[in-house]
């Protein structure tokens, strides 16, 4: 119910046009009462317009013999005559007793019962005055207006009407359902979009956590299936009770005790509908658990082909796929053995209902009983027309509970805690010097397993710095703190001199490049994954920084140059030119920090010596913090750092660090033999 009411009020910017599709339903539902009620001038003037035309020979009928002979002067005395019936059992009786002996015809009674009529009338109006008013309104214009001259002129005079409330009825509905469209589709772009900002806006902890595909199913499967409980259910939330309302309340006036009856037998199925529901909500939540896991599995199939055709692993993962997939079938089936239930018991309950009152009151009606054929007809058809509504309201329900699991989904990454990515939190650091320093820093990933333990650092304004160490050291962790991805345990960590969780985060990695070990390279034009994060970058800025990071001469060989689309994650490009290019990226923002994660590492000797120019350039005025496998392409640094299980273990220059032995000289040695 709290979800429900949380996707309600998503709906709140778009009240203009839900206020008019309301309206709209509401014209369409009485358009569509109205018709219904058309019924009984209809039969009147098919069948009792004159004395011989009388099909339906009832007894209740002796109400439309006195309309056939005054149709014209007496006004409202068929109304009168529907109303005053109603409740008067003593009258019925009377009347069914009279008519089995046959002692005394229906028409005798006219003279007789019209003051008593006209008085009764009055003390039922002051009981349901204002739907009743509604309707004698209703008997008075059918009397006097659609009933008046010959029988042809009556019956083209409603097939008018029946046209024109039927086109109104149409009208109505089209706009109504395009409204509804309109606002569902409206809430469900609102709520893709939220969806995705937050999602951009995780940190990247987050992602350790989630699975690609899970969130991308999260972002498109569970939207969509979201998206029926605001637009398709809402449509029928609220038309189905009008309907509901209109068709009871019509229903009341006709019969209120046979209405009563009816009613009766109305929990039952609402028993059975609420059980079902509940049911589909915890099925719809394993439902799209699995649909993520297919995602999940596709994703990494597509993302991974080259590895799944390597290793021959095809037969594998369409086992896998197969496995997942028929889960997913399994589960569907469950749910739909369930959903399908709801709408034929419902019909069939309210089947039963209807039926138990045709009989009846049909029968009722043969002996004189509770009210005049042709009112007894609409009554049925008021009662018959209940079981849409009624049933549509139980598969909405049906509808509800999975949409609803699907926005709860939603809603646990909507509610995650994202990064303070806004630009009034904290400090704006404008252009920085350089400067970072890291005291005592301790992290961990996951509790109880220090990645990085105790790691103090300080690089000055335009140094070089260079990060060594074995693998599954905590080099890269230590260089994803610098812009913030994840923040010490324990220790801080300065940039010019401020406590980093007070900056502005924005403001931070504006001041930084970065090129990390995975080069990631959007499906977009060379130029555009150069300038990336830049706006007004001339094309001449672009090609020196690629010229700078001795990319210019292959992209210049590329049939459209700078304008060449590469693919996802850059597939067509090798994979020292994506290295290049992400090069070039850092360079053309020219960063205060240029933090270069194993930047060479995918080139051969003579492009990595002409990258290693580009970058020697490129580190001169500012702060570079360089993670290299190769000891030989970090001679000429600074300082550097060498870190072991998440420790500094030494610092000092090449040569400090030859001179003094240990383990960089072991590293280097090693290096250095092997060529
Ligand atoms: N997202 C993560 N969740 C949990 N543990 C992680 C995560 N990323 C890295 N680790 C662990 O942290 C340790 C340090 O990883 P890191 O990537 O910083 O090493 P590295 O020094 O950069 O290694 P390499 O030279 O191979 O790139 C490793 O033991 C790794 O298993
Ligand atoms: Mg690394």
């Amino acid at each position: 119910m709290k979800t429900y009411l949380r996707m309600l009020r998503m709906i709140k910017p778009y009240t203009v046009q839900l206020v008019f599709a309301v309206v709209f339903m509401l014209v369409f539902s009485f358009m569509s009462i109205f018709s219904i009620g058309m019924i009984s001038p209809f039969l009147k003037a098919l069948f009792n317009k004159t004395d011989s035309g009388m099909v339906l020979e009832l007894p209740g009928s002796e109400f439309s013999a006195p309309l056939a002979e005054n149709s014209t002067d007496k006004k409202g005395s068929y109304d009168e005559a529907g109303i005053s019936h109603e409740g008067d059992h003593a009258q019925s009786a009377e009347l069914a007793e009279q008519v089995q002996r046959g002692t005394q015809q229906p028409k005798t009674l006219q003279p007789e019962t019209e003051e008593a009529r006209r008085a009764r009338y009055e003390k039922l109006k002051g009981q349901f005055t204002g739907i009743q008013s509604v309707k004698l309104k209703f008997s008075e214009w059918v009397t006097g207006t659609m009933l008046k001259g010959t029988k042809q002129d009556a019956l083209l005079r409603i097939c008018i009407v029946f046209f024109l409330a039927a086109l109104i009825k149409n009208i109505a509905c089209y706009f109504q359902e395009i409204l509804m469209v309109y606002v569902g589709q409206a809430v469900i772009r609102d709520l893709r979009n939220q969806l995705y900002r937050r999602l951009t806006n995780m940190p990247l902890s987050f992602y350790h956590q989630h699975k690609a595909g899970e969130l991308i199913s999260r972002a498109t499967n569970d939207v969509m299936v979201a998206q029926q409980c605001v637009g398709l259910s809402f449509t029928k939330l609220v038309k189905d009770p009008i309907f509901l309302l209109m068709y009871l309340a019509v229903a009341l006036i006709l019969s209120w005790k046979m209405t009563l009856m009816a009613l009766v037998l109305m929990p039952a199925s609402l028993t059975v509908i609420i059980k079902i529901g509940k049911r589909l909500r915890t099925l719809s939540h394993l439902q799209q658990e699995q649909m993520a896991n297919l995602t999940s599995t596709l994703q990494e199939t597509v993302y991974g082909i080259r590895v799944v055709k390597a290793f021959a692993m095809e037969n594998f993962e369409n086992r896998k796929f197969m496995g997942q997939s028929q889960d997913l079938f399994k589960q569907v089936f469950r749910i739909n053995y369930v959903m399908k239930l709801s709408s034929p018991l419902t019909e069939q309950m309210s089947m039963i209902v209807a039926l138990f009152l045709l009989w009846f009151g049909g029968s009722k009606v043969f002996t004189g009983g509770v009210m005049a054929p042709d009112l007894f007809i609409v009554f049925l058809f008021m009662i018959f027309s209940m079981v849409r509504p009624i049933k549509s309201l139980g598969a909405v329900n049906n509808e509800i509970q999975s949409g609803m699991a699907a926005a709860e989904r939603i809603f646990q990454i909507l509610d995650s805690t994202p990064e303070p990515l806004d630009d009034e939190t904290g400090l704006q650091l404008g252009s920085a010097t350089g400067k970072v320093e890291f005291e005592n820093v301790h992290f961990e990933y996951v509790a109880g397993e220090p990645v990085l333990r105790g790691v103090s650092l300080q690089v000055k304004p335009g140094e070089v710095v260079a990060l060594v160490g074995s693998s599954g050291s905590g080099k890269s962790t230590l260089m994803d703190m610098i812009p913030g991805f994840y923040q010490p345990n324990q220790g801080r960590i300065l940039i010019d001199g401020h406590n980093l969780p007070d900056l502005n985060l924005q403001s931070l990695r504006g001041n930084m490049g970065i090129v990390t070990q995975e080069v990631i390279l959007f499906h977009d034009t060379i130029f555009n994954n150069i300038a990336y994060g830049l706006t007004d970058v001339s094309l001449t800025d672009v090609q020196a920084a690629a010229k700078a990071a001795n990319a210019d001469e292959f992209i210049e060989r590329l049939p459209a140059g700078y304008e060449t689309v590469i693919g996802d994650r850059g597939l067509k490009l090798s994979g020292g030119q994506r290295q290049r290019i992400s090069i070039a990226r850092a360079i053309l923002k020219n960063p205060a920090i240029l933090l270069l994660d194993e930047a060479t590492s995918a080139l051969d000797t003579e492009a990595e010596h002409l990258v290693q120019e580009a970058i020697d350039r490129l580190v001169k005025d500012r702060t570079t913090i360089v993670i290299a496998h190769r000891l030989s392409t970090i001679q000429n640094v600074d300082r550097i750092y060498l870190l072991e299980a998440g420790e500094v273990v030494q610092v000092g220059t090449h040569d400090e660090l030859l001179a003094a032995g240990g383990r960089y000289k072991e590293l280097y040695t090693m290096q250095f033999q092997r060529g």
